[in-house]
């Protein structure tokens, strides 16, 4: 099976947002995701709009040439904004105000009813749709339940544990996850706080077909661009290259 990487773009957003500037521009970085291999990008169109704008999505279905895979919440508002954003994909996450970020994975035993309606109308909406999981067989079960085709599986736990017996505890979880939702007919994304440090057990991972990777790629772009951020200035204000 070959694995995709699509990048989320919502942390250039973030840093956009920061300043209300119309820069970075998380669109000109989503191009700069696939002319460096990107197969795809993601986005977090959240309620409150603390990253990405509706405008952003507008944009990125217009400009890349690859795929995009909005994540949205179960709210209304936002179900009724995927409907029309022409997205390729979509993922169903869960949302709350306070959190930094996504916390924890759709409750979808919780979430069964809204699901039934849910999944059907972003499927006839031209997308394919997944249910951001965590890795427990009865949300799995759940997911196939309501007609979804897709799972990804929520990777924070993972990420966030310790290396050593703790993180090996999390991705024997994550691969029983992925051969538990194989064996019920459910295709296998994944996704969150994967870093370069941590992502290779994930990728190995049996069945799992596409990585959803944003902060690691910025926080990477942040250093490995300083130096000629840095030159660049020096010579736009006309001083000598260091
Ligand atoms: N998948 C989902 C559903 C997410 O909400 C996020 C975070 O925006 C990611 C993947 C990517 O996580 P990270 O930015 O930590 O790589």
């Amino acid at each position: 099976m070959t694995l995709r990487l699509h990048v989320n773009v919502d942390h250039v957003a973030t840093l956009r947002q920061a300043r209300r500037e119309a820069f970075p521009d998380p669109i000109a970085w989503a191009l700069a995701c696939e002319r460096a291999g990107a197969d795809g990008i993601t986005c977090h169109l959240r309620k409150d709009r603390r990253h990405i704008q509706d405008a952003d999505v507008v944009r990125l279905r217009a400009e890349l040439s690859t795929l995009l895979n909005l994540e949205c919440s179960l709210d209304e508002e936002m179900l009724t904004l995927a409907l029309t954003s022409g997205a390729e994909a979509f993922c169903v996450v869960p949302e709350k105000r306070s959190e930094v970020t996504t916390e924890g994975g759709l409750d979808c035993l919780q979430e069964r009813a809204r699901l039934r309606e849910a999944v059907p109308a972003l499927t006839e909406a031209g997308g394919v749709v997944s249910l951001f999981v965590d890795p427990e067989p009865a949300q799995l079960d759940a997911a196939v339940e309501v007609g979804a085709p897709f799972i990804e599986l929520h990777t924070g736990a993972y990420a966030n544990a310790a290396p050593g017996p703790a993180r090996e505890q999390e991705l024997e979880r994550l691969a029983r996850a992925a051969r538990h939702a194989r064996s019920i007919g459910l295709r296998v994304n994944a996704g969150h706080g994967l870093d370069y440090e941590n992502v290779g057990p994930v990728a190995a991972l049996e069945g799992v077909e596409e990585l959803n990777i944003g902060f690691a790629l910025v926080a990477r772009a942040v250093f490995s661009g300083v130096e000629a951020a840095v030159r660049d200035m020096r010579a736009a204000m006309g001083l000598a290259s260091a």
